[in-house]
Order: C-alpha cells, then structure tokens, then sequence
C-alpha cells in the first residue's frame, strides 16, 4: 500500500470510529480523543513551532493525526481535518508544527490529553512499532465499573470478571484492563500511570473517567474497548437483575489461554 493509500484507508476509519463514538453515546459534547501516527505527510510547516514541555526523546520528528482539544466526535466523523489536525514533533522535541490543520480555518489545538497521547505513542514506539493508534473515550458501562467502591480498588479481581463474562472477552482482549487511580484530565500524573500500564493490557481505565485503547488501527484500538465494554454491560446487568455473575470458571479461563488466546 502506498503512504496515500494508507492516509485515504487511515482517515476513513478515524471517521467511521469517530461516529460509532457518538452513536453508543460514549462521546459526550467534546468528550474523547484519537491519535495516530502516520508514516509521511505531503505539505510544508505551516507555522513556528508551538512549544510543548514533557515530549518523550524517541517521538523526534513523529507524524501523527491527533483529534483537536473541545471538537465534537460526531463533527470529526464529517470533517477530520476540520476538527483534528495532521502535527510534526520538531526534531529536538521542544514542541510541534502543524502540517494540517483546521482546513484553512483558525488553528485547532490538540486535545488536552496529548501528554497521556504522546505517553503511549512513545512507549509503543519502541515496544510495538507497528501500533499506532491511540484512542481514548467515555464508555458508559467500563465508567460505571471505574465507581464500584471495591472492583475500582482491586484490578486483578476486575481483569478477571471482566474476561469471564463471554469466550469472546478473553480471547479478543488478550492482555485484559487495568485501572489507573483518579488523576485529573490532561494532567502530567495521568499521562505517567497511563505510560505505565500501557507494557501489559490492552485497555487502560481512567477510575471515574474513561477509557483508552491502542492498536495497530483506530478500529483495533475501538475493538478492545468495545469487548470490553460488553463485558461490562454484561456484570451490570446481571447486578441490575438482582445476581452477581456466576463467571467463567478459572478452569475455563485457563482452557481458552491454551486452545484460543493469540491463537485467533
Ligand atoms: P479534549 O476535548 O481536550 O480532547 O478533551 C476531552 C476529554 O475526554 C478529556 O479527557
Ligand atoms: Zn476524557
């Protein structure tokens, strides 16, 4: 595939997500952001460079699309790069440039969670360079699970109920959710617990916030944190109807680590 084929397939796809978003009621007003790095852009610097503290060394030169900070998922769904803008990492990562923005309109601003962004684009830079994708929304039911006064505070326990809801959870979130403590949005704590967790799960939660997912793709990235989503709305709705979820067995757990896990 050529870099444009790859821009064109790429967008589509941010634009697809973006309305899936809104459509599940996961993206609230402005609620949610995507990053995700591309190989090559075509177009000059547009402007000097915008000065941003904490970028990690190894995103020199980086090339990502990143959502724009107050954008509406459902307007990004229409217009990409109207409400997200294309961003170069100036060589001695004091900052950035736009190479695309706001379609010739006023500049859009990243979003205010860049720091946690750039966080997980570094880390899988260098673990998982085919990854490229960062997104990070709202889901309602992971939300509600963030609250529960004692699922909240013990992350094994939560990993393992939210994989033995369905076969489909274990297998299609193979590295399972971990949950990082409250920290305030866009703040330079979240960004380090959320760079933390990245090395070993496929879905970070935000305790009392949301949710973040990468992938190779923006619909990889999605598809962990929609099963996982199900799974939750799965512990819910048992508790809703008065039970607490017999589960999966650890025997059957451990039969699918076995026969599925990374096998499918
Ligand atoms: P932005 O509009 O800055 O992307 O913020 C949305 C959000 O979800 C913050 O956590
Ligand atoms: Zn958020």
């Amino acid at each position: 595939m050529t870099n444009n084929e790859q821009h064109n397939q790429d967008i589509d796809e941010i634009k697809e997500i973006a309305g899936y978003l809104w459509e599940r009621g996961w993206a609230e007003r402005n609620g949610g952001n995507i990053s995700l790095r591309l190989k090559a852009w075509d177009g000059e610097t547009r402007n000097e460079l915008i000065p941003l503290k904490d970028i990690p060394e190894n995103l020199a030169n980086a090339i990502l699309y990143i959502s724009g900070t107050g954008c509406r998922m459902r307007d990004l769904a229409r217009a990409p790069f109207k409400y997200g803008a294309v961003i170069k990492i100036s060589n001695d990562t004091t900052g950035y440039h736009f190479l695309e923005c706001g379609q010739g309109e006023k500049n859009v601003k990243p979003t205010m969670e860049i720091g946690s962004h750039l966080e997980l684009q570094s880390k899988m830079i260098a673990d998982n360079p085919e990854y490229r994708a960062v997104l990070h929304t709202h889901p309602i039911e992971l939300i509600c699970l963030t609250h529960h006064p004692e699922l909240s505070k013990d992350p094994a326990r939560l990993r393992t109920m939210l994989w033995s809801t369905m076969p489909e959870s274990r297998v299609f979130v193979p590295r399972g959710a971990e949950i990082t403590k409250y920290a305030i949005p866009g703040g330079a704590e979240l960004s380090k617990l959320t760079g933390a967790a990245l090395h070993n799960f496929d879905v970070i939660l935000w305790e009392k916030h949301g949710a973040l997912g990468t992938g190779r793709n923006i619909v990889e990235a999605f598809d962990f944190i929609d099963v996982a989503n199900k799974s939750a709305t799965i512990i819910l709705k048992c508790m809703a109807a008065g039970y607490w979820p017999e589960g999966l067995s650890q025997d059957n757990l451990a039969e699918m680590e076995r026969i599925l896990v990374n096998k499918c």
